[in-house]
């Protein structure tokens, strides 16, 4: 974004000029997150320019109680195995991921880090919530409406999520090549896209293409259409009806 790519221009200017480069944190205020599932807070951070020794990155609720630490017994029980950082604390990312969100895991959450030999600092400028969706938004189906026989068709189903380590998966209920396409959008959303090609031939003719999506920790949803699958022969329009079921 704009906003980085300033940021990244100011930090290299301060480099050049050794001016030691401050406390910051690039993470979004609110990341959406589905019920049951998991979701990843991504996060960067910055610190002055010092030696460091060690990094310790944890992450605490609005009373301090902490639910990601790299040690386990220093985290609130409902926390433990099911929080994670992502990436390399030791390269400025902070990224969290919350497996099996709950109800109350809504935060809002601030990041800490304790460099060893240097400082520790709480980034409480900048905290982040989960808001919570039970369901997931419908399906963005898109298939080829008028399909002749012979002809390729393809089809394409998608879904926004938030937990870029475990994606939804896809079953498509025609067999063919499948494509699966991952999209980064804005404040921990993504779009994951899966891309059925076949062939069609003249039994596909009314049959239900289905597409349906698992997301991780189980909820999942579905959605078809019935091809229509047009005859090339004979000049005919559709096949007839002794081939319809
Ligand atoms: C942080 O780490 C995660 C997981 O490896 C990665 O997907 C993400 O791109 C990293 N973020 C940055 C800003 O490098
Ligand atoms: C029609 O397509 C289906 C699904 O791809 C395939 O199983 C079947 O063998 C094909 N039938 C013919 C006559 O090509």
């Amino acid at each position: 974004s704009e906003k980085k790519r300033k940021y990244m221009h100011l930090t290299c200017l301060l480099n050049i000029l050794n001016i030691p480069s401050s406390w910051a944190i690039d993470v979004p205020s609110s990341v959406k997150g589905l019920l049951g599932s998991c979701v990843v807070i991504p996060c960067s951070y910055n610190y002055p320019n010092a030696k460091v020794q060690t990094f310790t990155g944890i992450w605490t609720n609005d009373g301090n109680q902490v639910i990601y630490h790299p040690t386990e017994s220093k985290m609130l029980e409902q926390y433990r195995r099911r929080t994670k950082l992502l990436g390399d604390i030791s390269k400025s990312n902070c990224s969290l991921m919350i497996e099996n969100l709950q109800q109350n895991d809504g935060g809002p959450f601030h990041f800490r880090i304790e460099l060893g030999g240097y400082n520790s600092f709480s980034y409480l400028n900048k905290k982040v919530s989960i808001s919570m969706i039970r369901e997931p938004n419908a399906i963005d189906f898109s298939a080829h409406e008028d399909i002749k026989e012979g002809q390729p068709v393809s089809a394409s189903c998608s879904v926004f999520h938030s937990c870029p380590t475990y994606p939804p998966a896809f079953h498509w209920s025609h067999s063919g090549e499948q494509h699966f396409q991952a999209q980064k959008l804005h404040d921990g959303q993504w779009k994951a896209t899966s891309i059925l090609m076949f062939r069609s031939n003249r039994t596909d003719h009314n049959k239900l293409l289905q597409c349906r999506v698992t997301y991780h920790g189980g909820k999942h949803q579905e959605t078809s259409k019935t091809l229509k699958v047009k005859c090339k022969c004979h000049g005919q329009t559709n096949f007839p009806k002794n081939l319809e079921r």
